[in-house]
C-alpha cells in the first residue's frame, strides 16, 4: 500500500504538526450585556453563565477578559427607557454611550464594539421605526441608525455593527460616520442576518421580543443560500470592512460560500440559542465539555475569521 493517510495521524506531534485549522485567542469576539442600576452582576436565566453588569461592575469584568487574553468585545444594551422611535439608542447618557466609556477609561486597549439596532429601545420591539401599517419603514430607519451610530462612535467605540437588516445602511452610516471625521471607525453589518428561532435567549436578555409579528420582514429567510451572497455583495459595494453571518451553525454552507466568494474578514456569530442548546447538553453530562471547541472550531474551519461568541471566556480559558 502506497497511500496510508494514517502515517500523519500517528503520534500527537505529527498531528499537530499537519492540523489545519487552529483557533486563536483573537479570533474570539465577546459579548457583554449592560443594564442600568447599580451593583448588578446577575446571571441571565435564559443563557446561564452569561450576566447582566451595571456600569459599576464593568471594571472587574474587562479586567477579567484582558487577564484571559481577549483582545475585543460586542457590546448589548438594555436600557431603561423605550419609546416608539427607540430615541434612547443614540442618547449621549445611554446605556451604551456610558458602557464605552467606562470601558475605555479602565481598558483603552480593549476593542470595543457595539451593536447598532433599535429593537432593545423601541417599545414595539422591531429593528426600525414603523410606519402606519406597522411595517417597518426603511428610509426612516437609517435616520435614526446614523444617529446611534454616531453616538457610539462619539463615546468612544472602535467599531460599529448594525444588525437591524435595512436597505442602504451600511452606506447611509459610512456618509454620517465621514461627515462627522470618523472615517477611520469600520462598519462591520450583519449582512447576513436571517430570521431564527435562535435568537430566542438573546431576546429574553434584553427583551427585545417584537410586540406584534415577527422579523420576516428584514431578517432573511432560512431557507436562502443565493440571497446572502447577494446581501453580502451588497454591503460590501457600500462600503462594509467586514461582514457578519448569522446565526453560524446550521449556516455553515453560507460561511462557506461567502468565503470562496468575498475577499473580506467574516465573521461569524455564534447565537443565543446555539449556545444555550450546547450549554446545556454539557452542563447535564450529555456529551462531554470537549465538544464545544470541536463546535466552535467548526466554524472557523467553514471559512469564518472571527467568532462572536457567549464561550469565548470559556475558550479563553483552554488556550
Ligand atoms: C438585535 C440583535 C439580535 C441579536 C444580535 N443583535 C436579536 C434579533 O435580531 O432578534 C441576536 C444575538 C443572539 O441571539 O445571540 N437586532
Ligand atoms: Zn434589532
Amino acid at each position: 500500500m502506497v497511500n496510508r493517510p494514517r502515517r500523519l495521524r500517528r503520534n500527537a506531534q505529527i498531528r499537530d504538526m499537519v492540523r489545519e485549522t487552529r483557533l486563536c485567542i483573537t479570533d474570539l469576539i465577546c459579548p457583554i450585556f449592560v443594564v442600568e442600576g447599580s451593583g448588578i452582576k446577575s446571571e441571565i436565566p435564559s443563557l446561564k453563565g452569561i450576566y447582566h453588569f451595571s456600569i459599576d461592575k464593568l471594571e472587574e469584568e474587562v479586567k477579567e477578559i484582558i487577564a484571559l487574553g481577549l483582545t475585543s468585545v460586542i457590546l448589548f444594551g438594555v436600557p431603561n427607557r423605550k419609546d416608539d422611535f427607540g430615541k434612547e439608542a443614540s442618547s449621549k447618557m445611554g446605556i451604551i454611550q456610558k458602557a464605552i466609556k467606562e470601558i475605555k477609561r479602565v481598558a483603552p486597549e480593549l476593542y470595543v464594539i457595539t451593536d447598532v439596532c433599535l429593537c432593545q429601545y423601541t417599545s414595539h420591539g422591531h429593528c426600525g421605526i414603523l410606519d402606519n401599517s406597522g411595517i417597518v419603514d426603511n428610509d426612516k430607519t437609517l435616520v435614526s441608525l446614523g444617529e446611534v451610530a454616531l453616538s457610539h462612535a462619539i463615546s468612544g467605540a472602535d467599531m460599529v455593527a448594525p444588525s437591524d437588516m435595512m436597505d442602504g445602511r451600511v452606506d447611509y452610516i459610512r456618509k454620517v460616520l465621514d461627515n462627522n471625521n470618523f472615517m477611520d471607525i469600520p462598519i462591520m453589518p450583519y449582512s447576513a442576518k436571517y430570521s431564527s428561532n435562535y435568537y430566542g435567549p438573546f431576546r429574553e436578555a434584553v427583551s427585545s421580543s417584537p410586540a406584534f409579528g415577527d422579523r420576516k420582514t428584514y431578517q432573511m429567510d432560512s431557507a436562502n443560500s443565493d440571497e446572502a451572497i447577494r446581501e453580502i455583495k451588497l454591503d460590501i459595494e457600500e462600503g462594509a470592512d467586514l461582514i457578519i453571518i448569522k446565526p453560524a451553525l446550521s449556516y455553515l454552507d453560507i460561511i462557506q460560500r461567502a468565503k470562496d466568494n468575498f475577499n473580506i474578514p467574516i465573521v461569524a456569530y455564534n447565537v443565543s440559542g446555539e449556545y444555550a442548546m450546547l450549554k446545556m447538553a454539557v452542563d447535564n453530562g450529555v456529551v462531554s465539555e470537549q465538544i464545544i471547541y470541536e463546535t466552535i472550531l467548526s466554524i472557523k474551519r467553514a471559512g469564518a475569521t472571527m467568532i462572536i461568541t457567549y464561550f469565548a471566556k470559556y475558550l479563553a480559558t483552554k488556550m
